[in-house]
């Protein structure tokens, strides 16, 4: 397969990969998505292959619970048995996509095992190629890979460089995107935060996190994609450990010149990390809360203004996440949600399930929860690659 170029008409550049000869054109292939609850109909599900315990970094330390399994934890590489169990879970979520008609591509696998080094920081291996939604950025029919705030993450993009260039040759309107690169030197955390292997208290945490205060400082441009939430013209973006206030600022500069409108958001959580198991979007007019983590004051003045309802998401089944999962039991409301009556729930989470339920949805059970450990729930372990629908205006 070939391609001729506008500089170079009479040439055929050659399109395939150099080591296999697969095409990277692909029939079909459309990027574009606006929320997460527009009919789904392309996406990347996550693989678990070489996942990872990285060495605790000043940023990764303050954001794992006091009763997190995680906490002490031996960096190294997970079980085997673990990943083949975690593999399991995706490869029957993204079959059961499949099953829909739903297109799913599965990122490629890297061997995070080396030791990653920059002129500005070491890290004993990286992290995995879990979860996709932490590090791809869909917005309308650009993706953009984040800067990402851990530093056993700042190569996550590799495990997607081959996909997104099929998107990029297979979709003449696809722009792939990399924000800024952040450094990740000691200078762009606040080293004495968390002393290494010491832990703060979840009342300590709590404190600091009303008064703002991250491990991350402001030196760098910071966020991972799962901190930022899109519905159609409006976005909003969670400040907390994982974004800083001037990775707010680099996603309204560049977006907002494109028509969209770019809102900050903060929640009464110890741990704010990933928007997606704290306020999640149901279907245009309805939205999910976590009760746990009440909005700050005068943040839902915009949804209750513009008739959008926000309904608390019922606790969890669990009393305890999984062994060696970063991530709050509220994984229960990580969910993905097919178009606005359909929705994928992780099948242990009944009360979940009949929440869902209740609220008119046909609800496609998951089981997902030996993958938490991975980095996250249904929601976390996909990125949207087509939904069909166009960008809304819900707030004007
Ligand atoms: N901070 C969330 C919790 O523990 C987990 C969010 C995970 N989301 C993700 N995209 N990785 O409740």
């Amino acid at each position: 397969m070939s391609v001729s170029n506008d500089l170079y008409p009479n040439a055929s550049l050659p399109l395939e990969r150099k080591d296999s000869g697969v095409p990277y054109v692909r029939p079909n292939i459309h990027v574009e998505s606006y929320n997460d609850f527009d009919p789904l109909r392309h996406v990347i599900v996550g693989i678990a292959d070489n996942q990872h315990i990285p060495e605790a970094c000043p940023a990764s330390n303050e954001k794992i619970p006091a009763d997190s399994p995680m906490r002490g934890s031996k960096a190294g590489r997970r079980t085997q048995e673990s990943i083949d169990r975690a593999n399991e879970c995706l490869n029957g979520f993204a079959k059961t996509l499949e099953d829909r008609g739903i297109i799913v591509d599965r990122p490629g696998a890297v061997d995070w095992h080396s030791r990653i080094t920059t002129p500005d920081f070491s890290i004993s291996s990286g992290f995995g190629v879990m979860p996709p939604r932490d590090c791809l950025l869909t917005m309308g029919k650009s993706i953009l890979m984040a800067p990402m705030s851990f530093r056993s993450r700042y190569f996550e993009y590799l495990a997607y460089v081959d996909l997104l260039r099929e998107y990029f040759e297979s979709d003449p309107n696809c722009l792939i995107e990399q924000a800024p690169r952040p450094r990740l030197s000691d200078d762009s955390f606040r080293m004495d935060y968390v002393a290494a292997y010491e832990y703060l208290s979840d009342e300590e945490t709590m404190a600091r996190s009303l008064r703002k205060e991250y491990s991350t400082k402001e030196t760098d441009i910071l966020f991972d994609a799962a901190d930022v939430m899109r519905l159609g013209k409006d976005i909003f973006v969670q400040h907390g450990l994982t974004t800083n206030l001037a990775g707010i600022r680099w996603i309204k500069r560049k977006y907002e010149p494109q028509g969209y409108r770019v809102h900050t958001l903060s929640f009464e959580d110890n741990h704010p990390i990933h928007i997606d198991a704290t306020f999640c979007p149901l279907r245009p007019g309805l939205m999910l809360l976590n009760p746990h983590r009440p909005l700050f004051k005068g943040q839902r003045e915009i949804f209750e203004k513009n008739d959008w309802e926000i309904v608390e998401a019922v606790n969890p089944a669990w009393d305890n996440p999984p062994p060696l999962c970063y991530s709050s039991t509220w994984l229960s409301m990580n969910t993905l949600i097919l178009d606005h009556n359909t929705v994928c729930v992780e099948a242990t989470e009944t009360g979940q399930m009949e929440q869902f339920d209740k609220l008119g949805f046909e609800v496609i059970p998951v089981d997902l929860r030996d993958a938490y450990a991975f980095g996250g729930g249904l929601h976390c372990a996909t990125a949207d690659v087509w939904r069909e629908g166009t960008c809304e205006d819900y707030f004007s």
